[in-house]
């Protein structure tokens, strides 16, 4: 397989059934119960920020980006972020986690946050999280919480609960006013 293959696509409904084989895959059924499961069973994630992969129309790879007030910052979380095997190791998950975040800078999104294995994510931009800061809906190894900032003094902001928040970027709502 070669890279040009590949091509990443805003996600779409057409796309909902594949992701969730995908998502079934990589994570099996202990995915429902995980704390940033549960702050997205709370409203929709946002598909203008939400990428597929696919190769040669066959979609491969998703990542999925929800809005959350978290603490006092209005951010997306990321995840499910999943790659199918016969893809892995290919660069296509460093891909979407880069795209979307890009998105998110230019939706006014001030972080992204995810809790994930710092191994991949810190690479990639991601810093840690003060330990026992956010509050999730259940129980989170604290050291596996991590954010990209996007805004000034994202750290000292992020104290407190962690949950879905349909925020609008400040320019669309001093737009609207
Ligand atoms: C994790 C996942 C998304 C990575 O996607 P990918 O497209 O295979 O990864 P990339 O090609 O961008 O990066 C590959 C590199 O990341 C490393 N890597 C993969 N998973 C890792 C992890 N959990 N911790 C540390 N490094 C990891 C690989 O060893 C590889 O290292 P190398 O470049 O030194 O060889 C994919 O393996 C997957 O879907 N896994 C199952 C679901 C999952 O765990 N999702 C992440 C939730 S936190």
């Amino acid at each position: 397989m070669h890279s040009h293959e590949l091509v990443y696509l805003t996600e779409d409904a057409s796309h909902d059934a594949i992701i969730e084989i995908i998502n079934a895959e990589a994570f099996g059924p202990g995915r429902f119960v995980k704390s940033s499961a549960r702050i997205r069973e709370q409203g929709p994630h946002d598909r203008s920020l939400s990428f597929i992969c696919a190769d040669r129309g066959e979609t491969i790879a998703s990542v999925r980006m929800t809005p959350v007030r978290a603490g006092h910052v209005d951010g997306h979380l990321l995840g499910p972020l999943a790659v199918r095997p016969s893809h892995k190791n290919r660069g296509i998950g460093r891909e979407l986690v880069r795209i979307a975040i890009e998105a998110a800078r230019r939706k006014g999104s001030e972080a992204v946050i995810l809790v994930g294995d710092p191994p991949y994510y810190m690479p990639l931009g991601f810093e840690k999280v003060a330990y026992g800061a956010l509050i999730f809906p259940g129980p989170v190894d604290p050291g596996r919480v991590l954010v990209v900032p996007l805004a000034e003094g994202v750290h000292a902001r992020l104290k407190g609960v962690i949950g879905w928040q349909d925020w609008q970027p400040q320019a669309l709502a001093a737009a609207a006013e």
